[in-house]
């Protein structure tokens, strides 16, 4: 077997993940989440989160390899998520990545979390295509990046200016009061719903913000219209239409993003757009993406929704694509970078 057999270790939010791939080939994808206990604060504590990464890691390593039937000593390579994220929640994976490393004599790889969400994708689709355009939508980013090279230039063209995609869903659930991460609930109830009940505001699309932002994102003012047009029903004595306010709120959202994503290919001439983050599993997002990136002629390419929220898989797929490339390892004082850009 001449294909790498590479480890992935995630921690920078609040999933620990550890997966194994060969090559583009999943092996394993173990994972422990701390999710509902941070449910009750409606946001994730970084606290809590660090310290239930510590309680996690072993034994999410152990299900991995033994899921992978392979032991620690047969693995080519160690990849980690060295940013961005939490510090605290970072520093746990990449301290247990480097006493593995070290303990096993494996080269080490830090690993950019937003350009793994990005690779994930080749575990299902195979090599991307380069250059690519990338839109990725998580609880902490929403950017358009240009790909020319996943082990190497990976260009940031825009990003949101104040909230990210997912911190949306989030809030606005949390006003319809639907439980945390609140993109799942929300999807679920914009089921009900009419997307087009609702004439929410689309961020940075008017003409004078589409030339000074093309490909930024703002979701901070349309959570302030859902929150403002659910409190003037409340004050009416009237129901909330919870269906109609999810499916039209989502749909701004996906609206916005995927105009924005198929004007930054046609914009750099990139045939292959491909989607990741947490907010990539939205079913509405996905439809539509579809059926615009059609209309263009643009190749879609989106992981299916367990690989797009956050996993060890994702870290594993970019190390792999590190030591295909014959990338420099990391040296084994590696810093855990929470701005990493
Ligand atoms: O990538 P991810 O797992 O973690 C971060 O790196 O942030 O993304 C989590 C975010 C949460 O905000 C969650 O509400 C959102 O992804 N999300 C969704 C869906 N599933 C998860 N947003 C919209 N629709 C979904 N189906
Ligand atoms: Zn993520």
């Amino acid at each position: 077997e001449s294909e790498p057999l590479v480890l992935g270790i995630e921690t920078s939010c609040d999933e620990t993940g550890v997966g194994i791939v060969r090559g583009h080939t999943l092996l394993a994808d173990a994972l422990a989440s701390s999710v509902a206990e941070h449910a009750r604060y409606g946001g994730v504590v970084p606290e809590v989160a660090s310290r239930a990464h510590v309680a996690a890691l072993v034994p999410t390593m152990q299900r991995a390899l033994a899921e992978a039937g392979v032991r620690l000593a047969d693995v080519d390579a160690i990849a980690v998520t060295a940013g961005p994220g939490l510090a605290g929640a970072l520093l746990v994976g990449v301290a247990g990545a480097k006493g593995y490393a070290l303990a096993a004599e494996k080269p080490l790889f830090g690993v950019n979390h937003l350009t793994a969400h990005v690779a994930v994708d080749t575990l299902q689709h195979g090599p991307l295509p380069e250059p690519a355009i990338a839109l990725l939508v998580s609880g902490g980013h929403s950017s358009l990046l240009l790909v020319d090279d996943l082990a190497g230039r990976v260009r940031p063209l825009g990003a949101t200016i104040d909230d990210a995609a997912g911190e949306a869903f989030d809030k606005v659930a949390r006003l319809l009061g639907l439980p945390f991460p609140g993109g799942p609930p929300i999807d679920r109830a914009a089921r009900e719903g009419d997307p087009e009940a609702i004439a929410f505001p689309r961020g940075l699309t008017a003409p004078k913000d589409l030339a000074e932002h093309p490909y930024d994102f703002s979701f901070s003012g349309l959570k302030t219209a859902v929150a403002r047009w659910v409190e003037a029903r409340q004050r009416a004595g009237e129901p909330v239409p919870m269906g109609d306010v999810a499916a039209s709120f989502q749909e701004a959202v996906a609206d916005v993003l995927t105009r924005k994503a198929v004007a930054a290919c046609q914009a750099h001439g990139v045939s292959t757009l491909v989607i990741g983050g947490g907010v990539a599993a939205n079913s509405r997002l996905r439809l539509l993406a579809e059926h615009r990136c059609a209309r263009a002629g643009l190749t879609l390419r989106v992981p299916r929704p367990a690989l797009c929220t956050d996993n060890g898989a994702m870290v594993a797929a970019l190390g792999s694509h590190l030591v295909a490339a014959g990338a420099e390892p990391s040296r084994l004082d590696l810093p855990a970078d929470s701005a990493l850009p």
